[in-house]
């Protein structure tokens, strides 16, 4: 017995070092899943566009998905003085190019919170960890991380449909505020409006704490954050335009940038199952009377009529009562914003840690705002909890 685990063991090892050998060489030679001549899914697919394109149109796009998919290299720019990937889809991937990520792409932040007492701090450099680091040039100002005492992992979100999240106009998101619990339901709910230069305050939709206005500021962010790559403009506060390692600036040149935007704005939406089963209807309607459709809002207008990524764009408080998390300007730790939940079958695993592996610990995480609702699905029998996970299947 005890032979055949070391048998085992060592033809492992030897399928990891050919995996590293092979992932080296491939590297050199660039490992992009995409190319010019990649079939391009159907309009409304997973991972195909929103909406039917012009010759014109499909050429940018498929441009911008090869940015996307693009591997940056050192003598791009890449990594200084950190980083956390080589390439936008080395994160976002499952279950298409500019999907979600694994557990192993999460991003970590910290921070300190003085063992929980707060106040709240940054450490000097920011609150994302970064995976590597180059030795060849200078790095950003040293902290100390031992004086770290609060953690936070992020879950690589799915990027399919957020071109659409865009066209809800402001006013639509925020007519589901209830800031102070008017209605006395439990559930409050506000928007983060986010300063963007010149005292012009805008609507915060995107990251798990709706830090971000649009996906042109979002590229520029992880362009920087993620990559380690200079961006032309960053005047609205994300990115960054200079670095220190001699690579001429911007490293990622503005109409490449444009093409990788134009194509994230045309990602379709995770297509509907739409099956007509009873067990799914009936999981509809639970999912409103016990509350889930309360934050989870099924259907919202965008100006290109209605869509249904069953969120409000809000934040609340769903995690645990003395949960210690990352803090930011109006959005204290455990306040998230409700996940979309269009596709939700096929980006395990969930919550903004990655911590639930199933949708049923998905729903079972949900605290505090949501407890009654969490309390609700518990009291469910069988079939009405079949019923509940069916519907989200469908969706
Ligand atoms: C190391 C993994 C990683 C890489 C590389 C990466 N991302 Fe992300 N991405 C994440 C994580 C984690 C989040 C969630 C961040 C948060 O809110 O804390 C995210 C969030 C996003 C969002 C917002 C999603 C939403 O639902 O609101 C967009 C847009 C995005 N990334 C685009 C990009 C682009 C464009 C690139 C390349 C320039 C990129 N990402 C590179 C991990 C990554
Ligand atoms: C008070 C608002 C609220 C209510 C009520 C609520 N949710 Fe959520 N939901 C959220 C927020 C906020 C998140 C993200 C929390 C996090 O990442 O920590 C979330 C996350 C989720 C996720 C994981 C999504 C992902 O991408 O990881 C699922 C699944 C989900 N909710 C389903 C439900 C169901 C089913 C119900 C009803 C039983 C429900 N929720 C009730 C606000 C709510």
């Amino acid at each position: 017995m005890k032979g055949k685990t070391t048998l085992i063991a060592a033809s492992a090892l030897t399928a990891v070092l050919i995996a590293t050998i092979i992932t080296t060489s491939e590297k050199a030679g660039g490992m992009e899943f995409v190319n010019a001549n990649t079939p391009v899914p159907a309009v409304g697919t997973e991972g195909g566009p929103a909406f039917p394109l012009s010759a014109q149109e499909l050429d940018t796009w498929i441009r911008g998905r090869r940015v996307f998919d693009r591997d940056f290299h050192l003598d791009d720019g890449l990594g200084l003085p950190e980083f956390n990937g080589d390439s936008c889809r080395s994160c976002h991937q499952a279950p298409a190019i500019g999907g979600g990520g694994g557990l192993d792409l999460n991003v970590s932040r910290f921070g300190n919170d003085n063992g929980g007492a707060g106040p709240f701090n940054n450490l000097p450099g920011g609150q994302l960890a970064h995976r590597f680091r180059r030795v060849d040039v200078p790095g950003r100002e040293e902290y100390d991380p031992m004086t770290a005492d609060v953690f936070e992992q992020r879950q690589t979100p799915s990027l399919l449909g957020l071109g659409l999240i865009e066209l809800i106009p402001e006013a639509e998101i925020l007519m589901n505020e209830d800031p102070m619990d008017l209605n006395g339901d439990g559930v409050f709910g506000y928007a983060r409006m986010i300063d963007v230069g010149g005292g012009v305050m805008e609507l915060g939709r995107f990251g798990w704490k709706c830090g971000v206005p649009n996906l042109e500021d979002f590229s520029k962010d992880a362009a920087s954050n993620e990559l380690g790559i200079t961006v032309a403009d960053a005047a609205r506060g994300f990115g960054f335009t200079t670095d220190a390692d001699g690579i001429t600036d911007p490293e990622f040149v503005q109409g490449d940038l444009d093409d990788m935007v134009f194509y994230l704005r045309n990602l379709a939406a995770p297509p509907r199952m739409a099956s007509t089963s009873a067990l799914v209807a009936l999981g509809e309607m639970l999912f409103t009377t016990i509350g889930c459709a309360t934050c989870h809002v099924p259907t919202l207008q965008s100006t290109m009529g209605p869509i249904s990524p069953y969120s409000n764009f809000l934040l609340h408080n769903t995690s645990p009562p003395g949960f210690r998390g990352m803090e930011e300007t109006n959005a204290p730790a455990g306040f998230y914003r409700t996940a979309p939940l269009w596709g939700i079958s096929r980006t395990a695993p969930y919550m903004h840690d990655g911590l639930a592996e199933t949708l049923e610990d998905a729903i079972l995480a949900h605290d505090t705002e949501a407890l009654a609702a969490r309390n609700a699905f518990n009291a469910f029998g069988g079939a009405d909890r079949a019923a509940l996970i069916a519907f989200l299947e469908d969706l």
